[in-house]
């Protein structure tokens, strides 16, 4: 009998060592220690042994089934253990693998340029302010010294909203020149201001034609401003957006809000003037970069100041224009193609 129950012993015990899953050792569980388990079985039939012996099968049989117990929960654990290992292992991370890159957004170019320039201001102690892009003939025009009807408005193409009001024709501002009423009406001098923001012409595209684009508008008013406070601070910005080594051309242009009025130019960053077939200034040794003037006095007039009294400039200019000339680009229209090859160039 105890050599039996000997064998039973080591055979669950080989059994168990086979066991290689929590299942099969559910399975072994209850083949040798279950309810009707072989073991058990065993402890059952006790009863029926001689007396003499019952004590000494009775203290093997309890021995051998505390080992199996023991031996169970112990592979239980190794197995517990095994498997964490393994669940682990699946998902192991390398953690010596290069990351993905995160691609960083960036500004657009013509944002770029369009802040570039307003440092160079807010630096001369202008102060930035906007205006609104659906405008009334008003401001883009009468107040700017352009009647209804008068021949200059054709310098402008205009997009105008179907329905006119009782207070007036509304537009699609062409300019950032509304901005100067609207900001010399609601302050006294002195006005140091820059505009950025759209304008909108109706227009055909072209490489150098846009139905929008953007606009700086600068604003300068006081007792006693000259000429020459214009040319200074003009030449300034060239200096600072193109170079020290620039200079800066004026020559008559008209605008109907400025008189005088400057048609500016800078001289070439890329020749200098030296190469007559450069593809920047085309030969010329200047390139155009904006319209300026001194504040015409019926503009002045018009917003309640003494044109006697006050005097100022203006001046506007097109920092598409200004980022085609910096960076070489030749066609206007590949700004808001949103093409990202295009845009992704300029970080
Ligand atoms: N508003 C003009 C245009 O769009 C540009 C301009 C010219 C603005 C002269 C000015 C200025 O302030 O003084 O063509």
């Amino acid at each position: 009998m105890i050599d039996e129950l000997q064998a039973l012993r080591d055979e669950a015990l080989a059994a168990l060592a086979a066991a290689a899953d929590a299942a099969a050792l559910e399975q072994w569980r209850i083949t040798y220690l279950g309810k009707k388990g072989r073991l058990t079985t065993v402890l059952r039939g006790l009863g029926a042994l001689p007396p003499a012996e019952r004590p000494r099968v009775g203290q093997v049989a309890n021995e051998i089934k505390a080992l199996l117990e023991s031996a169970g929960a112990a592979r239980a654990e190794e197995i517990k253990r095994q498997e964490r290992q393994r669940s682990l292992q699946a998902e192991a991370v390398d953690v010596t693998l290069p990351g993905r890159p995160v691609r960083l957004g960036q500004h657009h170019i013509v944002t770029q340029v369009i802040r570039e320039i307003l440092d160079i201001y807010i630096g001369l102690g202008f102060q930035v302010v906007e205006g609104p892009e659906v405008e009334w003939d008003r401001y883009n025009f009468e107040m700017l010294n352009i009647p209804k009807d008068h021949p200059a408005r054709d310098i402008w193409d205009t997009y105008y909203i179907a329905h006119p009001t009782r207070m007036g024709e509304m537009l699609m501002r062409t300019h950032t020149s509304p901005a100067q009423p609207r900001v010399m009406e609601r302050t006294r001098p002195p006005v140091r201001v820059v505009v950025p923001g759209k304008v909108y012409r109706f227009e055909a595209t072209d490489a150098t034609h846009e139905t929008m684009f953007y606009q700086i508008e600068g604003l300068a008013v006081d007792e006693g401003i000259t000429f020459g406070d214009m040319k200074g601070v003009l030449t300034t910005m060239a200096k600072r957006l193109f170079g020290e080594e620039r200079r800066v051309r004026f020559r008559c242009d008209y605008f109907p809000f400025t008189e005088p009025s400057a048609e500016v130019a800078i001289s070439c960053h890329r020749c200098d003037g030296k190469d007559p077939d450069c593809r920047v200034c085309k030969g010329s040794g200047w390139l155009e970069i904006l319209g300026a003037g001194m504040v015409h006095p019926n503009v002045l007039a018009g917003v309640g100041y003494d044109p006697l009294i006050y005097s100022g400039f203006a001046f506007g200019l097109g920092p598409e224009r200004v980022a085609m000339l910096k960076y070489g680009i030749d066609d206007i229209r590949l700004f808001y193609g949103n093409d990202l090859r295009f845009l992704r160039q300029f970080r």
